[in-house]
């Protein structure tokens, strides 16, 4: 199989990667995150979700987030929306796209949406209806999908068959969470196998954790199969409150590194990466988790 000419980088750190955080990151944090990962070419950054401030707390600040991130700035800023009254806030502050979420396990759908699948579901296609009457476009995610904290092996046709409603509902991508990162590229493709009989590869998204470190080879194993979409975040940060022990997202740096030499097209600057990657690592006084963006600043100091 012939492997994408460009990929589209959707960055998720201001959402999943901070939404996991001990320490309180303030607004202001925020937004210079965000004008960073702008600079540096990202054309799709996820702002934030409007989701119970009970539930997570971190974001409860996304409405002023995104009012003063979007100014002038030709990206998408899509926000997480779990209900009708998450969308009512994501069209007040003037977002154009908002990403609904599912989940492949009954467990995993109660702890993140305190509803079963079927709930969820029908939840989102209310969701979606409204979403695009108002004109906005919808991503959906699905969690757990090779794997769930609570219940173990996820079965591939139950991923599908969420996929397939999602795609229906009208989410015009749909992006499959290896929430806790438990994935391999073997088990990747063969689940990639089953959704793209449901939904059409150019539509299907990757959205790997790398809790067990497979979260590259996970990825070359999506491009293969054709995927060109894939969900990192920016030092790795990230993790979801509802699945103990998962690590954060592939860190963007990682992705880029490998894409940029296969000479697959991201629109992304790898130097400028660094800026933002520098930026939000210094701010929550922690090393970056990006092996290749560790490997690349220090060489960056040597050579200064
Ligand atoms: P619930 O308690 O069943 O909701 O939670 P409810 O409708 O009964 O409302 C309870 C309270 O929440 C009420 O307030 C509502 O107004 C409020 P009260 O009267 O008690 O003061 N409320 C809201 N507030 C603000 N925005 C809203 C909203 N909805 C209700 N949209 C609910 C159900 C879905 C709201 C809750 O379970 C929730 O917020 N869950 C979100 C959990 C979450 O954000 N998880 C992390 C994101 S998903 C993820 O990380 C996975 C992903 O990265 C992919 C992957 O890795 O797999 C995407
Ligand atoms: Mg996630």
């Amino acid at each position: 199989m012939s492997l994408p000419s460009s990929v589209k980088i959707v960055e998720v750190g201001p959402r999943d990667g901070l939404q996991n955080e001990k320490a309180h990151v303030p607004t202001d944090v925020k937004v210079k995150l965000i004008n960073k990962l702008v600079d540096a070419g990202l054309s799709v950054i996820e702002a934030g979700s409007f989701v119970s401030p009970k539930w997570v707390p971190q974001m409860a600040d996304t409405r002023d987030v995104f009012k003063r991130a979007v100014v002038g700035a030709d990206v998408s800023f899509p926000v997480l929306v779990p209900n009708l009254k998450g969308l009512e806030a994501a069209i007040e502050v003037g977002a154009k796209e908002i990403a609904g979420f599912a989940a492949a396990s009954e467990t995993f759908s109660q702890k993140n949406t305190n509803c079963s699948i079927k709930e969820s579901l029908d939840r989102q296609r209310r969701v979606c209806e409204e979403a695009i009457r108002s004109g906005l476009r919808v991503r959906g995610y699905i969690s757990v999908v090779l794997g769930c904290p609570y219940e173990g092996d996820i079965d591939p046709r139950v991923v599908a068959d969420v996929a397939q409603q999602l795609y229906q509902m009208g989410c015009y991508e749909v992006s499959l969470g290896d929430t806790v990162g438990v994935g391999t590229p073997h088990r990747t493709k063969d689940l990639i196998n089953h959704v793209m009989k449901v939904v059409p590869i150019e539509n299907l998204g990757g959205h790997f954790h790398d809790t067990y470190g497979q979260a590259i080879g996970n990825i070359f194993g999506a491009l293969e199969m054709g995927v060109s979409i894939f969900d990192s975040s920016i030092a790795g940060l990230g993790g979801c409150p509802y699945s103990p022990g998962a690590t954060g997202n592939v860190a963007t740096e990682d992705v880029l590194y490998m894409l940029n030499d296969m000479g697959i097209e991201t629109g992304v600057d790898m130097n400028k990466l660094l800026v933002a990657s520098e930026y939000i690592c210094e701010y929550l006084k922690r090393p970056t988790y990006s092996r290749a963006g560790r490997a690349l600043l220090s060489k960056q100091r040597r050579t200064a």
